[in-house]
């Protein structure tokens, strides 16, 4: 592939509700697509070198989805994570996760602890997952914390604050699913971060989707303000 590659992509997997619906099928089935879906295109990211990939796979807004639906996808992570988390630390990639992780269920937490702790060292992929995750609450919690500190911040200081402490900020964010929001994802780190929407269903993201998303990003010109 031509160009820049991105060392860091966000992506909001949206529309899997909307793929089941099409399809005459419940939610969940929608939800079980994009499991797997999300499965190949991390090991796609890591062929093509991207260094760190965060997947957006629960807001703190959607916690309040009905419980059918959210015992279904704390089923699906169980059963897709863990068999393919033990693949990723033979790749050599470590595992974090950002969000507030204490209102899942207590089986999902050590599940989402352990797999954090027993990352390989040195690892040079980063694969971030998101869960009850929400860029005000990540901002709100920095913030008191910087209070109970009685510590002015900087934007050093500041970042290291964040759930993403450690992980460069993101260079582009895809969403998936036609809605053209960023529904409180990555609000802070994604002050420069080049944005690619595009209708394609979360299910049907496929590897050449994201070969497409990387291409465009690759011709674009950041700026950052200069001229
Ligand atoms: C995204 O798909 C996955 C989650 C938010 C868990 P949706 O479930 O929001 O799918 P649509 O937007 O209803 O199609
Ligand atoms: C955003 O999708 C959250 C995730 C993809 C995890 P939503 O479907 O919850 O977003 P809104 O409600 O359309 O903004
Ligand atoms: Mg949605």
């Amino acid at each position: 592939m031509e160009g820049k590659l991105p060392l860091h992509i966000g992506i909001i997997m949206d529309g899997n509700g909307r793929w089941a619906k099409k399809r005459i099928q419940p939610r969940g089935f929608g939800h079980k697509a994009g499991m797997k879906r999300m499965i190949t295109l991390a090991e796609h990211a890591r062929r093509l070198g991207i260094k760190y990939l965060t997947l957006y796979v629960l807001s703190t807004e959607n916690l309040s989805r009905p419980r059918e639906e959210l015992d279904g996808l704390f089923g699906l992570f169980r059963k897709y994570f863990t068999a393919n988390v033990k693949k990723l630390y033979a790749e050599n990639a470590r595992i974090k996760v950002i969000g507030d992780r204490s209102a899942l269920p207590d089986d999902v937490i050590k599940l989402l602890d352990d797999s954090e702790k027993q990352s390989p060292e040195g690892a040079d992929f980063t694969l971030v997952f998101a869960i009850n995750y929400g860029s005000r609450a990540e901002i709100i919690n920095a913030v008191n914390r910087a209070v109970e500190a009685g510590e002015r911040v900087d934007a050093d200081s500041f970042s290291s604050l964040l759930y993403t402490d450690g992980i460069p900020d993101p260079d582009l964010i895809i969403r998936t699913g036609g809605e053209v929001r960023l529904s409180n994802f990555l609000m802070y780190q994604a002050a420069y971060a080049e944005l690619y929407f595009t209708d394609v269903l979360f299910p049907d993201f496929t590897e050449a989707e994201l070969d497409k998303a990387v291409e465009n990003y690759a011709a674009r010109e950041r700026r950052f303000g200069k001229v």
